[in-house]
């Protein structure tokens, strides 16, 4: 990737002191803020090039569309909820997140929630000091031998596994993505739903957020455990649905749930939180201060990676950047920009082009399709009002109406205008145009002039003057 020039950075809220050392270590000017409000976000955001939040600040589109200098905005957390991605992406600004810095502590909470609900702790504890001794309305049950279901095997789901292992439930679970084969290598077996919730004393949910995870938990999966199943969601409000859930707990269906987080924080609706069976938390499962300190620090240095042209880690809107960090992808980016504005030269409208077909030669060229194709847009889209990057030029490209054709054998091109370049000794170069073949090849950089003409040595002369010949 060509380095992403981040000169300064806007700190919105309490994030790790290390986060503005290591910036300022590699030369970037911070502004440190505390609980910026809305108002005063928009007015300053445009004097920054990073900005990086926890979960307070809410980067919406009117934010977004204040930041006109903004490259990218870094999240010191797992997931990007309080940011509109589509709304960066369509700005051409990257946004970042530590997946990895809280697993732990959210595994931790997890596991807490769960012995708690075994054993009543919260509400003995509550007991207690009322002043009571109430030994037979809290007797709980073992948390050993009994079958815990994790729906999520990704980083916490994993390391929630292994932990409760340890104090010898057996782990079932579900994920779409994680091959069954890696998670029976620790220790929890895979199977479908419809086969995993029957089998459960406990389900702990790890998923993100998403269409297919909203509810994930309903009515019918409730039904389909069984009867006093105690359930757990440190992940996102809403994987369990909180309706069912209370219809759940009312019947004994369910037998207890321990719930950090909820679909509207804080829930304004307390049914949940006061129902006796529930434990809850103000979401706290990356409230440490280890997982805050590691979240800080793996920001700054996943931006300064950035920066820095080394690696791309945690950007959940820029993939196609990941395979940009060679010399040679900078050289073909450079070419597919360099090519497409010339074609967008060539035409005779001031409108882009509405359809474009690319095509790539030579085995080599196989991994760089992707990005080659969005530089050739990157180039076609770069006139007045128009700031098209490697990160918005799909979306924009499609509002303009180009059609994007990639092809990866032979040229059979009968477009309108054709352009056929190469990198030569690290230089792009164009070969061809609209049928004229370059014998010698002419390097796209500063500015060209092209004229059509027979070929004639008199006419340069004429037109270029004899000094130049
Ligand atoms: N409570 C907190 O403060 C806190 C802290 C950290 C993370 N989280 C949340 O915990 C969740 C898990 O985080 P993670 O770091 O383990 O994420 P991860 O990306 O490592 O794992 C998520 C897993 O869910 C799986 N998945 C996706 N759709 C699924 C589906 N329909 N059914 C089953 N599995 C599905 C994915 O394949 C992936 O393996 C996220 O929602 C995250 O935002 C909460």
């Amino acid at each position: 990737m060509a380095p992403i020039a981040i000169k300064s950075v806007l700190i919105s809220e309490s994030v790790d002191p290390r986060c503005k050392s290591i910036l300022e270590e590699n030369g970037i000017r911070v502004t440190e803020k505390q609980n910026m409000k809305k108002d005063e976000l928009i007015a300053e955001i445009k004097n920054y090039d990073g900005l990086v939040v926890r979960s307070a600040t809410k980067v919406t589109a009117d934010v977004i569309g204040a930041a006109d200098n903004l490259k990218i905005i870094g999240r010191a957390g797992t997931g990007v909820d309080n940011v509109d991605v589509d709304a960066a992406t369509k700005k051409g600004i990257i946004v970042m997140n530590t997946p990895s810095g809280n697993t732990i502590s959210a595994a931790e909470l997890t596991c807490a929630l769960l012995i708690s609900l075994s054993r009543n702790v919260p509400q003995a504890v509550i007991s207690m000091k009322q002043g009571n001794w109430d030994r037979k309305k809290f007797m709980g049950s073992e948390l050993f031998g009994k079958v815990l279901g994790i729906v999520g095997l990704g980083r916490i789901g994993k390391e929630v596994a292994s932990r409760m292992q340890s104090f010898g439930m057996r782990t079932i679970g579900y994920d779409p993505i994680t091959p069954p084969q890696v998670s029976a290598s620790w220790g929890v077996e895979q199977m479908p739903l419809e086969e995993l919730w029957p089998q459960c004393d406990y389900i702990t949910v790890h998923t993100p957020l998403m269409p297919s995870t909203v509810g994930l938990l309903n009515d019918e999966s409730f039904a389909k455990c069984k009867k006093g199943v105690k359930v757990v969601n440190c992940a996102r409000g809403g994987i369990i649905d909180e309706a069912a859930l209370l219809r759940a707990l009312e019947s004994g269906q369910c037998g207890g749930a321990g719930l950090d987080v909820f679909v509207e924080e804080p829930p304004k609706d307390r049914a949940l939180v006061e129902h006796p069976n529930v434990i809850s938390c103000p979401h706290l499962g990356a409230s440490t201060k280890e997982a805050q300190a590691r979240c800080g620090e793996d920001i700054a240095l996943q931006m300064v990676d950035m920066v820095n042209g080394r690696k791309l880690i945690g950007a959940v809107n820029a993939q196609i950047l990941v395979s940009t960090f060679t010399e040679e992808s900078h050289q073909l980016i450079r070419l597919g920009e360099a090519v497409g504005a010339l074609l967008q030269a060539c035409t005779t409208s001031n409108k882009p082009l509405s359809s474009v077909q690319i095509t790539t030669l030579g085995d080599s060229m196989k991994t760089s399709t992707s990005y080659l194709s969005s530089s050739v847009l990157v180039g076609l889209l770069k006139h007045d009002g128009c700031c098209p990057n490697l990160i918005n030029v799909l979306s924009l490209s499609k509002e303009a109406g180009i059609k994007c054709l990639i092809f990866k054998k032979n040229l059979t091109c009968e477009s309108t205008l054709q352009a056929i370049g190469a990198v030569q000794g690290g230089v792009p170069v164009l070969l061809e145009l609209c049928g004229s073949v370059f014998r010698q090849p002419v390097s796209l950089a500063g500015s060209l002039l092209f004229f059509k003409a027979p070929a004639n040595p008199q006419l340069l002369s004429s037109v270029a003057g004899k000094n130049l010949m």
